[in-house]
């Protein structure tokens, strides 16, 4: 576990030594001491789309306060995968156009070792208000590297009112009792048309984790303890197994493998799914009563099934980082502190029904009132896995996916992909 409050090791990093000095809480703070007004001026936040219309707001609020060091967003597509290619192109360039990235959580470590990001100063963030599995992902080489301002765990979504109408009396916890509860809920006359259960399966980031998920949902795993892979285990089989039957069975519907999110969001909406894996983002958008959702009202949330018992979620989430390339860090800096800072994480859980990354927030009764899915999101997380923390983490998803698609797919059975997956990442992770 990462030591919390730790004074960071001045100098090691020139800007965490610099910066450590700022002592500012998103206020209008005197230029770092040792360095110069040029570290101060106008910065970018870079991040995916912001569906939500929040970050708008925020921005306007740090913008009003701060009228030399103004912050404008840019937005990247929506997939991680694109946005990873956006921020690796924009440091190996050494461009300055990003200064702050919100970067996927899974990508700390190949940023920090590659001297894309700068060290933070980690004494000067509430770490110990955070849960604890976000602060791990902020870290690289048991130092700062990254503030968290997103979580994100996976949750099942159901139709309480499939259910009902079958006399089904709560969610499932494992995937033959979802098989079972399918059975009997496809056979209603209202259920026709509907199938039975989805994630994200397209060949991209979101295909790693609902593999993982089903891996660890099944007791198997992709590393060892020590970090090494060992992926071609009895439970990574049953995990990868359950996928590929629900795919031969239907299931999981055979267009589910054309979808990420927003394709599984707008499935289920459309009132074509009885179970769904999805993020908390989905909760108000599918609760929506201007029509464009036909389950509002119609659902709620649960953990994941798994293999014997509930299952296991795939750790997600997004941090802030300031850009190597940065002109002015200690504005990003500040920024940071504001924008990750617990008033704006409260505020961004309200405005956007995203997990905020403070263990207080979850049990505010104003939000769980407004979001009723809150004590089971907190579960999701704090028993959640992380995706391998590696440096090559590019080339890792990458063998993760090629691996999964092939089985789900058909072209390669369980074993065989699981073979080649251990042989790739041993080639890959050190
Ligand atoms: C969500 C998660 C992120 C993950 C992505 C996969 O945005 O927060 O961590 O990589 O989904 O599609």
């Amino acid at each position: 576990m990462f030591a919390k409050k730790r004074k960071v090791a001045v100098g090691s990093i020139a800007v965490a030594g610099v910066l450590a000095v700022t002592g500012c809480s998103g206020g209008t703070t005197a230029a770092p001491t040792g360095s110069s007004e040029g570290d101060r001026g106008p910065i970018t936040i870079v991040q995916g789309k912001d569906l939500s219309g929040f970050l708008d707001q925020t921005l306007a609020d740090w913008n009003e306060e701060h009228p030399d060091e103004q912050v404008r967003l840019i937005e990247l597509p929506e997939s991680a995968d694109a946005q990873r290619a956006a921020m690796v192109q924009n440091a190996q360039t050494k461009s300055d156009e990003y200064d702050v990235l919100a970067l996927d959580n899974v990508l700390i470590s190949e940023f920090a070792a590659n001297r894309w990001i700068e060290e933070l100063p980690e004494d000067e963030f509430d770490l110990d208000e955070m849960l604890p599995p976000v602060i791990e992902t902020a870290t690289y080489a048991d130092k700062l590297f990254s503030m968290p301002f997103q979580s994100d765990g996976g949750m099942l979504y159901y139709r309480t009112d499939l259910l009902e109408a079958a006399g089904i009396d709560g969610p499932p916890t494992t995937w033959d009792e979802m098989a079972d509860d399918c059975e009997k809920i496809l056979a209603l006359p209202e259920a026709k048309g509907v199938s039975c259960y989805t994630g994200q399966f397209e060949k991209y980031e979101g295909l790693t984790v609902n593999f993982t998920e089903a891996v660890n949902s099944a007791g198997g795993h992709i590393l060892d303890a020590d970090g090494n892979p060992d992926v071609d285990n009895e439970g990574a089989k049953a995990g990868l197994q359950h996928l590929v039957d629900w795919f031969e069975n239907g299931l999981i519907p055979a267009d589910a493998i054309t979808f990420k999110e927003e394709e599984s969001r707008r499935a289920f909406q459309a009132g074509e799914l009885v179970f769904h894996r999805q993020w908390p983002y989905q909760y108000a958008l599918a609760n929506a009563e201007d029509g464009s959702s036909e389950v509002a009202g119609k659902f709620a949330v649960a953990p994941l099934a798994g293999l014997d018992g509930p299952g296991t979620s795939t750790l997600g989430g997004r941090n802030l980082g300031i850009s190597a390339f940065s002109k002015h860090k200690a504005t990003a800096l500040d920024f940071i502190k504001f924008y990750a800072g617990y008033d704006q994480n409260r505020q961004f859980l309200d405005l956007t029904g995203q997990a905020p990354v403070y263990a207080g927030i979850y049990d505010d009764p104003e939000m769980i009132e407004k979001y009723p899915f809150l004590p089971v999101l907190k579960e999701s997380i704090l028993g959640a896995i992380p995706r391998p923390k590696v440096v090559a983490y590019g080339d890792t998803t990458m063998a993760i996916q090629d691996a999964a698609y092939s089985a789900i797919t058909g072209k390669a059975t369980v074993d065989e992909a699981l073979a080649a997956l251990q042989q790739k990442l041993s080639s890959i992770i050190e």
